[in-house]
């Protein structure tokens, strides 16, 4: 049965002209507002590009890159010489989708932010530890156990934390959980049982921790963010009572917060007893400076402190925690016990073995080191190719910013390298409503081995506009 198609009128498109954001980033959020909703139906067909950019009195290329989008996203499928259908749903879904069609399409280089190297996964010391898991677990390990983790992995993971990032804890308010995302929208769904409505974000921040703070039914609200990380005056005028940050390395324009806006942070967050979620994704990965420790241990009782191993290991183990405030201990981890009971027992105490044989630190020695001449060689290459850029973000992490003038060479570029078959992130993707900051690409160095750097970087200089 062929689904039906829906008309213009009926996708209830309003797009207005005077308003600063770009026509094809209304359409979008609004397109992606009505999917997300269930208002467009999985399957249903939306109108050509064509026919909705006249319908709409727009150009066809805003309709083209919209479409495009949602499609990478998940949110749409699109086939060549057939109208695009709405796709599955759910965020989750629509993410989990997206890598599919990805990996048929075959990136020649994939340069997105997020992604370590997977081939250099510790497969023969991950097995050893997994072969120990089974061969050592207890029969009441293999049945229900703690909807909060095994104690004896608590205890490792906050062994850990305490000596690597500073954070103040012990096992009783560490949460397994299947990765960071997992942990915030926990948090998120408590915060959302308190009767909070709103939670802010750095804006920029990731725009898949936004989509799925959304669905948990609370609303998004950007605050501003500039070299020094989150403006925390800032947070005295947004109607909210909780923050999240991302304060070691701001995701995705790589400041760290200073002493002097962590202070003021907690400040706020202490008058109006509100709280203060650390996203530390990818702490371990700090060159040119000592690691800065987490804000959490300046205030254990006011920061919900949320990691995980998916840049450090794979994010396919799904393999996070989460370091709770005395009061959310209870009602956070209920809130995990409500859907899956708890995380698999094996995966934790390969985990646990993994870290006490000292494997960990040994990888992340030995990726530290490679990720680092890699970010090396890709500013070389990046001033070598590129006209004078301004790069920032270079300190930490998987990935760097080269600014670009505005969005339209924003666009351009992206447009360029994804069709030189180069898969890029841009700053806007990430931006939250009334954004004003920089525009520019994010450069993903985790995912591409050194002698790719050269090739990699020469063809995305193809894309990128010359400067005026
Ligand atoms: C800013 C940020 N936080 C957290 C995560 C990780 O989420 P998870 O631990 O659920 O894989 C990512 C993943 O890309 C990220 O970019």
């Amino acid at each position: 049965m062929s689904p039906r198609r829906i008309q213009t009128r009926d996708l209830l498109i309003s797009l207005n002209r005077g308003d600063g954001a770009r026509l094809g980033r209304q359409l979008e959020e609004q397109l992606r507002e009505g999917i997300r909703t269930g208002r467009l139906a999985a399957d249903q067909q939306l109108p050509s590009t064509r026919m909705l950019a006249q319908d709409l009195g727009i150009s066809r290329g805003v309709v083209v890159r919209a479409y495009a989008q949602l499609a990478a996203e998940g949110y749409l499928l699109v086939t060549q010489g057939a109208n695009p259908r709405v796709g599955l749903v759910s965020s989750a879904e629509a993410l989990a989708g997206a890598g599919r069609r990805e990996r048929k399409r075959g990136w020649r280089f994939d340069l997105r932010p997020e992604r370590p190297d997977l081939t250099r996964f510790p497969r023969r010391e991950w097995s050893r530890s997994l072969r120990e898991a089974v061969r050592t677990a207890s029969t009441a390990e293999l049945g229900y156990i703690d909807r909060r983790g095994l104690l004896q992995v608590q205890e490792a993971i906050a062994a850990y934390l305490r000596r690597a990032r500073g954070v103040d804890v012990d096992a009783e308010h560490v949460l397994v959980t299947a990765g960071s995302t997992h942990a915030l929208t926990l948090v998120a769904r408590t915060l959302l049982r308190e009767g909070q409505k709103t939670l802010g974000f750095e804006n920029p921040s990731n725009l898949v921790l936004h989509t799925l703070v959304r669905r948990t039914g609370l609303e998004p609200v950007g605050i501003p963010v500039d070299e020094d990380g989150l403006v925390a005056d800032a947070l005295a005028s947004v109607d909210t009572r909780s923050v999240l940050v991302s304060p070691a390395h701001q995701f995705p324009l790589g400041g760290a917060l200073t002493v002097e806006r962590r202070i003021r942070l907690l400040d706020w967050a202490e008058r109006i007893d509100g709280i203060v979620i650390e996203d530390d994704y990818d702490a371990e990965f700090r060159y040119d400076r000592v690691p800065i420790g987490a804000l959490q241990g300046l205030a254990p009782e006011r920061v919900v402190y949320i990691g995980s191993t998916s840049k450090t290991l794979a994010p396919g183990l799904r393999l996070g925690w989460a370091v709770l405030p005395t009061r959310l201990v209870d009602p956070v981890s209920s809130e995990l016990g409500a859907s899956t009971l708890h995380q698999p027992a094996i995966e934790q105490l390969a985990f646990a073995d993994f870290l006490c044989r000292g494997e960990f630190d040994r990888h992340l020695r030995r990726m530290r080191a490679s990720y680092r001449r890699r970010r090396d060689h890709v500013i070389d290459r990046l001033n070598h190719e590129l006209p004078p850029l301004r790069i920032r973000g270079i300190a930490a992490g998987l990935h760097l910013v080269v600014e670009l003038g505005g969005e339209t060479e924003e666009e351009t570029a992206e447009r360029q390298a994804t069709a030189a078959g180069i898969a890029i992130d841009t700053l806007s993707k990430h931006a939250l409503p009334g954004y004003t900051g920089p525009r520019g690409l994010l450069i993903g160095f985790g995912a591409t081995p050194e002698p790719t750097i050269p090739r990699a970087i020469h063809a995305l200089a193809q894309a990128v506009p010359a400067s005026p």
